[in-house]
């Protein structure tokens, strides 16, 4: 991937199935436990879900994927490359999934973060998202998840 120009201007379009040799790249690079690509395909083919992704210079930098059931929207999984991280990349993609979820009816957008994971705790209540529950040992039998939720009425 080319180096992210300081103010290169960030896009965002719908994720596509050739995106997915990118998106897996960040998503191993991201989480301990990495979705397959079949999950990924999986959300590309939902009516339920809207996953895109944000791209810098014609590269993926990160993606989202949100799916929405009647009044309420979930985050299923969001990642940013690492070498994109702090440029507000996370940011955009949370504007854009909020209002895509606000548009489809949606009247609260809910997600569940590691407990541990500071970065995308910071990011989600920098977004008004507030902690309703917390699922113990929910991780690998060992690290508790935190629900959070936005209202989007
Ligand atoms: C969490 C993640 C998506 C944030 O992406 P990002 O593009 O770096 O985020 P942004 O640049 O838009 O930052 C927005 C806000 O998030 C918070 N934030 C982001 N990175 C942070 C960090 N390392 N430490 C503390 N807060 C952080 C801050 O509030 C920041 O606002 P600020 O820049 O005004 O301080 C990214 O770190 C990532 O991909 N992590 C691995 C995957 C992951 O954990 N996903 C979330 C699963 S629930």
């Amino acid at each position: 991937m080319p180096a992210m120009a300081e103010a290169a201007p960030l896009t965002i379009r719908s994720m596509e199935r050739s995106d997915l040799d990118a998106v897996m790249a960040i998503e191993q690079a991201s989480f301990p436990v990495p979705w397959k690509r079949e999950h990924f395909l999986q959300e590309i083919h939902s009516h339920l879900s809207f996953p895109f992704v944000a791209l810098c210079e014609g590269a993926l930098v990160g993606y989202v994927c949100p799916m929405s059931l009647f009044e309420e929207a979930q985050i299923m999984d969001i990642a940013v490359a690492p070498e994109a991280r702090g440029r507000g990349v996370a940011s955009l993609l949370l504007e854009q999934a909020i209002a895509l979820s606000r548009q489809r009816g949606a009247e609260r957008l809910v997600l569940e973060v590691r407990a541990s994971n500071l970065a995308a705790i910071g990011l989600y209540e920098r977004f008004g998202f507030l902690r309703y529950a917390v699922r113990k040992g929910y991780y690998e039998g060992k690290e508790d998840a935190l629900l959070m939720e936005k209202e989007l009425v």
